[in-house]
């Protein structure tokens, strides 16, 4: 097995892109096959040593371009995430756990469940751009994964969406709104685990998780 890299990675995967009818289905295939041709501790490994000093959990991206966004998510325990949308065709490789994917569709009454995905390590799942949804971590340790975006999240930020827990009402995106929802819907649960988790990968939530 090669050594993985980013770089190249993100230059055959853009390429395989670039001359597909279906860019999401093109770049699914792709990761599919890195996935079989890498050790994914060997890829977790490389990921730990490319990400950005000072990145908090959820901000890991280890490249960025118009084309393409790779992120390194390392989802703590239990963790539940507030619900939002991408914009653009998602792609997670899981390399270590599970990740479950809660898809919402938009009706009259506002966001009703539509489906429930899963993918657990070693398996590949993708999400349309049009996705809305929330993630969580089922298990009590922490997940590794490799999350591609069709496009440059930082160019996206401005056009994406978070939705409030329990009136559903939509808001614009950002990272701090998107753990205050995470921490109010973990609350609202009972899921002591998941917060306390959340607390421990990104200590700044102390007060929020706190004052609720
Ligand atoms: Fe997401």
């Amino acid at each position: 097995m090669s050594t993985f890299s980013i770089d190249r990675f993100a230059a055959e995967c853009k390429q395989a892109m670039a001359g597909a009818p279906n860019a999401c289905d093109a770049a699914r295939q792709y990761l599919e096959q890195s996935l079989g041709q890498h050790d994914r501790a060997d890829i977790i490994a490389v990921l730990e040593a490319a990400i950005p000093a000072g990145a908090s959990v959820g901000e890991m991206i280890v490249h960025q371009s118009p084309e393409l966004t790779m992120l390194y998510a390392r989802v703590p325990g239990r963790f539940r995430s507030g619900i939002h949308n991408h914009t653009v065709f998602a792609c997670i490789a899981q390399l270590e756990g599970e990740e479950r994917s809660t898809v919402y569709a938009q009706s009259d009454e506002g966001l009703r469940v539509r489906e429930e995905l899963g993918v657990v390590a070693g398996e590949v799942m993708e999400l349309p751009a049009d996705a809305i949804h929330h993630i969580e971590n089922p298990l009590e340790q922490t997940s590794s994964a490799l999350h591609i975006y069709g496009g440059d999240f930082g160019a996206l930020m401005a056009k994406r969406s978070l939705w409030t827990e329990g009136e559903h009402a939509e808001v614009p995106f950002s990272f701090e709104g998107l753990v205050k929802q995470a921490a109010i819907a973990m609350k609202r649960e009972g899921n002591a685990k998941g917060l306390e988790e959340m607390v421990n990968a990104i200590p700044a939530t102390k007060a929020l998780v706190d004052s609720l």
